[in-house]
């Protein structure tokens, strides 16, 4: 993972590649004038950095449950004990539902490692080559999560209610949404509007790990599971996480891009404020996940 330094999630790089995005924060301060503007952008975006370290070593963590996991029972041949996490994951002698499965969690590990690789800024500058190969795989990898997340969801591969179907099938469609818009983008060389839709697809992707570390810090917070049935795997408060795991980074997202664009310092400051205190949820939600459903697989 790298260091604070080389990673941002501003639509303005360090190198001034976006210029017709840049906001106050990022313009030099003319001399005489207040530091302020100048100020205010660096902690906002020292906010979006420690946000995105701190989810980068929790999707670390989800990587490495996937192959410690599910990789390592798939070398061992032990497909079986997928079912044990992973209703209904292996079917004998259904060849086709085991593909589909096994693609699914295969790319979840791709594409995770992917992103995280996409959005460091070292990465993209010094690699530039590796970046836009990097990218076409994770465009291809999300259509691969968003199509075969629909067929396994619509055909009884799934935990969960219909608000739950209806929630991650509304995900499925805004990866494949954003992923298009980020080609768009990219490929008319509006490259401010390719980076902002290019965090939307990192968000949206992320999703179904918002559910995970959302759901156990929810667990966490009441000392059990309130608000669902935890042998159903339904109720309100899972049906809430469903639509939220991808409707809350989105909104922050936005609130973000504002802050960037039109916010004077002290908007940028409240919102840095927001961003260090959901780098505080977040990582309280990787403890809780990993404690309760990454770490004790990995032995
Ligand atoms: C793009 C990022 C995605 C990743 C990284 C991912 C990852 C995973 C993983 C690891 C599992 C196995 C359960 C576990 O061990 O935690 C799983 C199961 C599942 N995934 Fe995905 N997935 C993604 C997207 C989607 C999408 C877009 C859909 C649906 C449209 C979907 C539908 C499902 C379903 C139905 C299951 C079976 C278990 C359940 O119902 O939750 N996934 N996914």
């Amino acid at each position: 993972m790298a260091c604070p330094p080389e990673v941002t999630i501003s639509a303005v790089d360090a190198d001034g590649e976006y210029p017709g995005l840049a906001g106050r924060a990022f313009a030099p301060v003319a001399a005489g004038r207040s530091a302020a503007p100048a100020t205010a952008g660096s902690v906002l975006q020292a906010a979006a950095t420690c946000w995105l370290v701190v989810t980068g070593l929790g999707q670390s963590m989800f990587v490495a449950y996937l192959l410690g996991f599910y990789g390592r029972t798939a070398i061992q041949g032990r497909f079986d004990a997928w079912n044990q996490v992973f209703p209904r994951s292996h079917v004998a002698g259904d060849t086709l539902h085991d593909t589909v499965v096994a693609m699914h969690l295969a790319f979840a590990a791709l594409i995770t490692v992917g992103g995280l690789l996409q959005l460091m800024t070292g990465v993209r500058r010094w690699f530039p080559r590796f970046h836009r190969w990097n990218g076409r795989v994770y465009l291809v990898s999300a259509f691969v999560m968003g199509l075969g997340g629909l067929a396994m969801v619509w055909t009884g591969t799934h935990v969960g209610d219909l608000p739950q179907q209806v929630a991650i099938s509304i995900n499925a469609v805004l990866i494949m949404l954003c992923a298009v818009m980020v080609l768009r983008h990219a490929l008319a060389r509006r490259f401010a509007l390719h980076r902002r839709w290019a965090l939307r697809l990192f968000l949206v992707v992320s999703g179904v790990w918002f559910f995970r570390i959302g759901l156990t810090f929810w667990i966490m917070l009441n000392g059990g599971p309130l608000g669902f049935d935890p042998d159903t795997f339904t109720g309100p408060a899972l049906t809430t996480i469903a639509f939220a795991q991808y409707l809350l980074p989105l909104a922050m997202l936005q609130l973000y891009f504002y802050a960037q664009d039109r916010a004077g310092p002290r908007g940028r400051v409240l919102m840095a404020c927001g961003l260090f205190a959901s780098t505080l949820v977040t990582a309280a939600g990787i403890v809780a996940a990993s404690m309760m459903l990454w770490l004790p697989h990995l032995h």
